[in-house]
């Protein structure tokens, strides 16, 4: 798939590709997470990106406990209809017309959508109706809920994914493979897949994508999808299962090394091999694509596997919440789990405790 970045800001604008991505993804990062979850799923779909920035620079959000990121909430609050109640953002050049799904990604301040944000959505949010909104909203603690409410109030119109995706700061390390199954929950596709064959493995927690290539064995393994196996450990640098049936190869098939993120079929023993460390090229091992997303949760697979083409709405099976986890003291405001001795205001249980 080809995969189109564009960061439209007033400083760096890249013209478009030839292919126009149908989803925009528009993100605000203060620290960074939304940023880093914004780079996870810009790698799983194929979508233009857009950064919204504050034209005000430098601004220290979380001063004077939080006194800025509070003030500039409060003044939406107190006026959600008039502009100058939102902060100034940089000018955005993007054609909200051109797309068909819009997916937002957005930190959380005092449980409600960060400013920055919110004066995007209030000036672009109208042109919104009908399209297809997903939401993310990463928070250190706090529940989702005041963030959906305020999207809602700004993008009235839009037809919204059944589920948004919270990813606590605490997750942003496993932000890839959590956006892959928000993904497959809410049935996404982006209507410019082309016609490379993709397909998923999962066992319910790891997730791996991979994009097969035009050889005739991974037609042969794409055709009997979907497939429920056991997958089995095999030297230290791969994952095995035996399909039902024989994978056909012919000719064409590739033989050569096979990096970390190769899927092989290994046709002696009728094995297909998913790498996650480096092997050289063997006799009778035939290459049959490689991991586009996923390709660190590899190693981790166990027990059962479902493998199907990216796409199939059958995909959502046995999903974990991955929101459970709690730290004792709970979380500061910058998402980093609360020690002993931890001064000022903590995040426990979704509410905010002064710790003096
Ligand atoms: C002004 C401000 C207010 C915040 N309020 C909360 C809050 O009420 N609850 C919470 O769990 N996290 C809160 N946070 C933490 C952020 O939601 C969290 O760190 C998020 O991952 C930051 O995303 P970013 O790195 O993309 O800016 C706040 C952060 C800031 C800057």
């Amino acid at each position: 798939m080809k995969r189109t970045i564009l960061f439209f800001t007033l400083l760096l604008t890249v013209s478009l590709a030839s292919v126009q991505a149908k989803t925009l993804i528009v993100y605000y990062s203060y620290t960074g997470n939304c940023k880093s979850i914004t780079n996870a799923l810009s790698n799983q779909i194929t979508a233009d990106v857009l950064e919204i920035q504050p034209a005000e620079k430098g601004l220290r959000y979380e001063a004077n406990n939080y006194a800025l990121g509070t003030q500039l909430l409060n003044a939406i609050k107190a006026n959600p209809n008039n502009e100058s109640s939102y902060p100034a953002i940089d000018p955005v050049s993007v054609s909200i017309s051109d797309y068909q799904n819009i997916i937002i990604v957005t930190p959380l301040w005092w449980s409600q959508m960060a400013a920055p944000m919110q004066t995007f959505l209030f000036n672009y949010g109208f042109q919104m109706t009908g399209k297809n909104i997903g939401l993310i909203v990463s928070s250190a603690s706090s529940g989702i809920s005041g963030v959906e409410a305020d999207c809602k109030r700004l993008v009235s119109n839009g037809k919204y994914y059944s589920k948004s995706l919270w990813i606590r700061s605490s997750q942003v390390s496993i932000a890839s493979s959590l956006v892959s199954q928000w993904l497959q929950q809410i049935n996404f596709t982006d209507n410019n897949i082309s016609d490379a064959m993709k397909i998923r493995v999962s066992d319910g927690t790891n997730t791996i994508t991979y994009e097969l290539n035009e050889t005739s064995a991974a037609k042969s393994l794409y055709q009997m999808l979907p497939l429920e196996v056991t997958v089995e450990n095999y030297g230290n640098n791969e994952k095995i299962f035996y399909p039902p049936t024989e994978v056909s190869h012919g000719a064409d098939c590739i033989e050569g090394d096979c990096p970390a993120g190769t899927l092989a079929l290994f046709s002696p023993w009728g094995n297909v091999v998913m790498f996650y460390g480096a092997a050289s090229r063997y006799s009778g091992l035939y290459i049959l694509g490689k991991a586009t997303s996923g390709a660190d949760n590899i190693r981790q697979l166990t027990g059962t596997i479902r493998i199907e083409t990216v796409g199939d709405a059958s995909g959502i099976h046995s999903m974990k919440a991955d929101n459970t986890d709690e730290a004792s003291l709970g979380y500061t405001l910058n998402g980093m789990i609360a020690t002993e001795g931890q001064k000022g205001i903590v995040i426990k249980n979704g509410k905010k405790i002064l710790v003096k």
